[in-house]
């Protein structure tokens, strides 16, 4: 791929009461810092320790909300649907992802071969948000993502309003694993990425580098990177293998996205 991708997004927001009925201004500043993150255009790649500065990756990748919808009519790539349901929570084991279905008291997806549908919704307290990753059901495709984690303004609150658990989601969409190997805290799963370092299990808050949680090397763990799961302010680099990966999945299982 020599130029950029372009992806096309529409936001379905989902709301019960009219605070998670998000604005304008609020899906845009998440579109922003998509496109910052991906390209290592956020300011705070500055912060990445010197160990780990050479592995930073520029995905390329632009996310852009469509001004037409599937039949080609104009429309603001935002759609807003009131619900009854006043927060879609996880039942046990189970997600509950009635969001995405008209049906279910949600607004289904458009189709996902065109466009990266993400729904905006109430998640309650617990969850951030979810993806699905690539070959899964066409009509859950996509990221879900608390309102209160959404963009850099409006409800989003700290520490999650830098927008970086889209960043994080849209990662998963396109078939990159979280850091630690999803092993719980055993060193020895993988993301299958050459160039992020193995660690025990996820991170929190703000880390103090270098944190080393499984013999991991001077360096320790890359805490910092998009896919563990500390706060928005201590992530804020994709490495270049984990790039390699995005562009595995935009040349193939979502090829279609990017025209
Ligand atoms: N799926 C993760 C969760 O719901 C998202 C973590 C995102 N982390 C962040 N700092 N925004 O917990
Ligand atoms: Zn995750
Ligand atoms: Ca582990």
């Amino acid at each position: 791929r020599s130029g950029v991708a372009l992806i096309p997004v529409v936001v379905h927001v989902v709301y019960n009461g009219d605070a998670a009925n998000i604005t304008e201004a609020q899906v845009d500043s998440q579109i922003v810092a998509l496109n910052a993150d991906f390209n290592a255009q956020n300011a705070d790649i500055s912060e990445i320790p010197t160990a780990f500065k050479p592995l930073l990756g520029e995905a390329r990748i632009r996310f852009f909300r469509v001004q037409r919808d599937p039949q080609g009519k104009r429309h603001p790539g935002i759609t807003r649907t009131r619900t009854s349901i006043q927060a879609f929570n996880q039942n046990g084991n189970q997600l509950d992802q009635r969001m995405k279905s008209a049906a279910q008291g949600g607004h289904d997806a458009w189709p996902s071969d065109r466009y990266l549908n993400i729904w905006v919704c109430d998640l309650g307290r617990e969850l951030l948000g979810y993806a699905q990753f690539p070959g899964g059901p066409i009509e859950k495709d996509g990221v879900v993502i608390n309102h209160t984690a959404f963009g850099t303004t409006g409800t989003s609150v700290s520490p999650f309003n830098l927008g970086r658990t889209t960043t994080h989601e849209v990662a998963h969409w396109l078939n990159v694993y979280h850091i630690w190997g999803d092993d719980g805290l055993a060193c020895s799963g993988s993301d299958y990425c050459d160039d992020t370092p193995n660690q025990a299990g996820s991170n929190r808050g703000r880390p103090q580098f270098p944190h080393v949680s499984c013999g991991n090397g001077q360096s320790g763990d890359m805490f910092m990177n998009f896919m563990d799961y500390t706060d928005d302010e201590a992530m804020f680099m994709f490495t270049k293998g984990q790039v390699a990966r995005m562009n595995a999945t935009l040349t193939g299982p979502r090829s279609s996205l990017i025209g």
